[in-house]
């Protein structure tokens, strides 16, 4: 395990950094590491007003926010077309998510784990692609979970229309992160694509399944798992900062804190699932992407 810590990032004065889901969790504890050492940070996030109590947390910082629903892919274009005027971006974290929540849709109609989680990052980075070619040394993040290894890409259910399993979603989705941040690196030689995990981090990503089920046992369960096993937000946000800064990162590369099973730690390169690094599905997936999203990569 490296002793790795956000004092090793390198100054990011002049770069551009745009984080989903940065008004929460990891999202925002990367945000605050990112400011602090010099970045402009673009906070992507569906809750706006949340997201402006954020900033007001890191005073001096150069942060701005805009919105963006990864559950709408309007919103993902309208995004973009805002992030277009700022110019080059340095580095683009996919990291929103939601897991474990009862069968709903976005508003393309697409299961909301899979929709949020790998489609709307799917959309947002082939629409970032012309401003991440603009900076020197691009790169992308996509944030994933060590419960990617359980996840199968099913192609004849993707939505759960059949059959939805809520777990099975979410490992279907993180499982998509992966074969997409590999694909994108072997596609495009002009940028880094890296995938991350945060191990088992204490954030608010925990209570959504819960609340959305209206299972007090279950929300009471997760508080208590939080309190006791899982490791800070900060602590979880240390292989996405990482991933994004460190000088030997190289493309493909699959980066998650090395302690006790993985859950915990500074942050070292990792071997993901078999599955993770098959191309043949990681290039089905992309095509059926492009075909449900309507984003074309060149
Ligand atoms: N925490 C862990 O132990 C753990 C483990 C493995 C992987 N992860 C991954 O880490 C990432 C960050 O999660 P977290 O733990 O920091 O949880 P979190 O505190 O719940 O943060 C998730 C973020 O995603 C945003 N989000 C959800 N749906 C969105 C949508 N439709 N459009 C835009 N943003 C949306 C949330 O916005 P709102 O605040 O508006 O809901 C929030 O900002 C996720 O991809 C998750 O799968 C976390």
């Amino acid at each position: 395990m490296s002793n790795w810590t956000r004092e090793d990032m390198p100054e990011l004065s002049g770069r551009t950094v745009v984080v989903t889901g940065a008004n929460s969790g990891l999202g925002l504890e990367a945000t605050r590491a990112f400011a602090r050492k010099g970045a402009h940070v673009v906070m992507a996030c569906r809750n706006v007003e949340s997201a402006a109590d954020a900033r007001e947390e890191v005073p001096g910082a150069s942060l701005t926010v805009e919105e963006l629903d990864l559950a709408d892919l309007d919103s993902v274009r309208a995004f973009a077309d805002t992030a277009a005027d700022l110019g080059h971006i340095d580095v683009l974290c996919n990291n929103a998510g939601v897991m474990a929540i009862p069968r709903s849709e976005t508003a393309d109609g697409f299961e909301t784990q899979f929709g949020v989680n790998h489609l709307g990052h799917f959309a947002l980075t082939g629409l970032l692609l012309d401003s991440l070619r603009e900076a020197p040394d691009p790169r992308v993040v996509t944030q994933s979970s060590g419960i990617h290894a359980n996840g199968k890409i099913d192609f004849e259910n993707l939505h759960g229309t059949d059959d939805y399993d809520k777990w099975g979603a979410y490992a279907q989705s993180k499982l998509a992160n992966l074969l997409f941040a590999y694909e994108l690196d072997r596609r495009y030689d002009e940028l880094t694509s890296v995938g991350c995990h945060p191990g088992y981090a204490a954030t608010n990503l925990q209570r959504r399944g819960p609340e959305q089920e209206g299972s007090r046992l279950k929300l009471a369960a997760m508080t208590v798992a939080n309190r006791i096993i899982a490791q800070p937000a900060e602590a979880g946000a240390l292989p996405m900062l990482y991933a994004a800064t460190a000088e030997d990162i190289e493309g493909s590369d699959y980066v998650g804190p090395g302690g006790f099973k993985n859950m915990r730690g500074a942050p070292e390169t990792q071997r993901s699932s078999k599955r993770s690094y098959d191309e043949d599905t990681a290039e089905r997936l992309w095509s059926v992407s492009e075909e449900l999203t309507g984003v074309r990569y060149d």
